[in-house]
């Protein structure tokens, strides 16, 4: 059986019809028919009168870097697949797709999230950034700088979601240690190793940013 949960990222859905959506319906249809006998439902006709959303695709708004953006996806869509697949936002990476890696890191309402757990039907409503938004005046973020100055990036697959880790971080702490940064950003990783980068370049960062909160 295969493990991956979600289509390729050049996949896009094509039908109406999803796998958990069947699941669910036949759910609520097998509930039906033990205390109704004959009445059969088909998914969608069970998802309705559950009032569920889907399982074809839906209108979705979500509000990234200040401006809402429009789409139509299916329910069982994650956020990171909204942004990458469906809007162009491809400076979340998806790789581990299963909340381990970081590579996916935006950060929604002030909390940095991995977007591969977020649905994003889920994120509606919810203040998104993504590292797109960060650059302001075509001016990189401090912290974008930082990892610049540290050379803390090698493949740079990681950086994104390093980056936007980074800033949620220091938003919160403004002032850490190299001990707590090291903890701090534990829930990222990178597979080259920049690791001492990466603390070096929040330090520079926090000290730039001098405690204030950047866009
Ligand atoms: S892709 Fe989301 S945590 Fe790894
Ligand atoms: S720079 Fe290559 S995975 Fe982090």
């Amino acid at each position: 059986m295969s493990s991956k949960k979600y289509p390729d990222a050049s996949e896009k859905p094509k039908s109406g019809f999803s796998r958990r959506g069947f699941i669910r319906g036949v759910g609520i249809g097998s509930g039906a028919l033990g205390t109704v006998g004959l009445l059969v439902q088909t998914p969608a006709e069970a998802a309705s009168a559950a009032g569920v959303a889907g399982p074809g695709a839906v209108p979705v708004t979500l509000q990234i870097n200040g401006k809402p953006v429009k789409l139509n996806i299916e329910p069982r869509v994650t956020l990171v697949d909204a942004l990458r697949n469906y809007l162009d936002f491809t400076g979340a990476k998806k790789v581990c797709d299963r909340a381990t890696c970081g590579a996916c890191t935006v950060i929604m309402d002030g909390k940095v999230v991995y977007s591969c757990t977020v649905l994003a039907i889920e994120a509606q409503g919810k203040d998104i950034q993504t590292i797109e938004g960060l650059s302001q005046n075509g001016k990189l973020h401090p912290v974008s700088a930082a990892f610049d100055n540290h050379d803390a990036q090698q493949c740079g697959y990681c950086t994104p979601g390093f980056v936007m880790a980074v800033k949620g971080y220091l938003d919160k702490h403004p002032n850490p240690t190299y001990e707590d940064v090291q903890k701090g950003l534990g829930g990222n990783l990178c597979r080259c190793g920049t690791y001492v980068g990466v603390r070096k370049a929040a330090l520079e960062a926090a000290k730039e940013m001098k405690g204030g909160h950047h866009a």
